[in-house]
């Protein structure tokens, strides 16, 4: 059998074998960071060597940065901050985000407008799947707490111009978040251009580990810890550090800026191999906009489900996805792709293709290869 063909990144990258080298040389660090003798300020220094390279790949300073251990505890960490800093007695401030973010912003703004009637507002987007500036102007209001707002959508691609949606007038307080999950290392980002106070990373979808991520603070005092315990980060996130993950998040960090201009280039000609190719099939739609990451295509084959084209590739060895790996296993259409068309027949058959820095042009050609074998196949079977 041939080798896999993995091209499915914006789920999750493989351990660049640089992060995996670093992972087994700091194997043997056990202190903790902590205590104030030799073992455990060993590990000090290993945690803010590692935090000095996240800070640099967004251009802040690196006591902005704190730990979390996922992006989803960071994206929860911003989202319940108004609910865990406002006064029982007092109606809760809003919320504004996007129709189109991560389950792990929707969720928790979900639960809590369920639970404790949090005030949220959901913006929609334009078919290219972009929140404008206007929409957000007109949203806003006095009692705004937060604005969370991603900068690149996981399932299509689309980049929002945070640059100009957080330039939008909003009130002295109103905090504003941007989920850089799906960015970091394929955009440029330097948080110092834009106006905003939070931004939330994370190693896996940059070639570092599972469970360890980060959010930028632009000021340690704005947001309430969700784990309360010791004084570690900065009072704001408790636990004993995840060392091994700190160090392994800072030399993805460090590699993700090395590489970016090359791994976005490789990438941007891989997509633009893989639409070449696409433009031969019949009844193709393309739901990524043209201003879209460099390594996310999201199409529709027209009359195929997307479960039955995703499970048809896995069997010969390619792996990709049905929009977000987290609603795999739902027969909904995803969220996303709903709130960009209203057409069933492209919510249902949307797959993801994402690429990354070892993916080859020889891999889209045997993709294409098959995609020509087995579209019509399984357009057959499912008419
Ligand atoms: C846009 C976006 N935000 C947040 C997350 C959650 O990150 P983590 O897997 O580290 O919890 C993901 C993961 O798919 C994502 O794509």
């Amino acid at each position: 059998m041939s080798p896999k063909i993995y091209l499915d990144w914006n789920s999750t990258s493989p351990l660049h074998p640089t992060v995996q080298a670093s992972i087994k040389s700091a194997l043997s660090h056990y202190g903790n960071p902590s205590s104030l003798h030799q073992t455990g300020q060993a590990s000090r220094e290993l945690i803010e060597t590692a935090r000095d390279k996240v800070a640099a790949l967004i251009g802040a300073h690196p006591h902005q940065i704190i730990f979390t251990s996922s992006g989803s505890e960071a994206n929860n960490m911003v989202i319940k901050h108004p609910f865990a800093s406002t006064p029982r007695t007092s109606p809760l401030p809003r919320i504004i985000t996007t129709s189109i973010e991560h389950s792990s912003i929707l969720t928790p703004c979900q639960f809590l407008s369920q639970t404790h009637a949090q005030p949220v507002t959901y913006l929609a987007p334009t078919p290219q799947g972009i929140i404008t500036p206007e929409s957000l102007a007109s949203e806003i209001t006095p009692d705004t707490a937060i604005i969370s707002i991603m900068m690149a959508n996981n399932e299509t691609g689309s980049i929002n111009p945070i640059d100009t949606l957080s330039q939008v007038n909003r009130p002295k307080n109103t905090l504003f978040h941007t989920d850089a999950t799906q960015a970091a290392g394929k955009l440029p980002i330097n948080v110092h251009d834009l106006n905003i106070d939070l931004l939330t990373l994370s190693a896996h979808k940059i070639q570092g580990p599972k469970g360890i991520a980060a959010l930028y603070i632009r000021k340690d005092d704005l947001l309430t810890p969700l784990l309360h315990g010791g004084s570690q980060e900065q009072r704001l996130r408790a636990g004993t550090e995840n060392l091994l993950g700190i160090i392994a998040f800072g030399i993805a960090a460090d590699l993700a800026k090395a590489n970016q201009d090359s791994n976005t280039a490789h990438s941007a000609q891989l997509k633009s191999q893989l639409i070449a190719g696409l433009s031969q099939i019949d009844n193709i739609h393309i739901n990524t906009p043209e201003n879209s990451l460099p390594n996310t295509l999201n199409i529709s084959i027209l009359g195929i489900p997307a479960e039955a084209m995703v499970m048809r590739m896995d069997q010969e060895g390619v792996e990709i996805s049905t929009g977000s790996a987290c609603s795999t296993g739902s027969t909904e259409p995803s969220h996303v792709l709903k709130a960009i068309t209203t057409s069933k027949d492209i919510q249902m058959s949307a797959i993801r293709i994402s690429i990354g820095s070892t993916a080859t042009s020889q891999e889209i050609d045997a993709v294409m290869t098959l995609f020509k074998t087995i579209i019509p196949k399984l357009r057959q079977h499912h008419a």
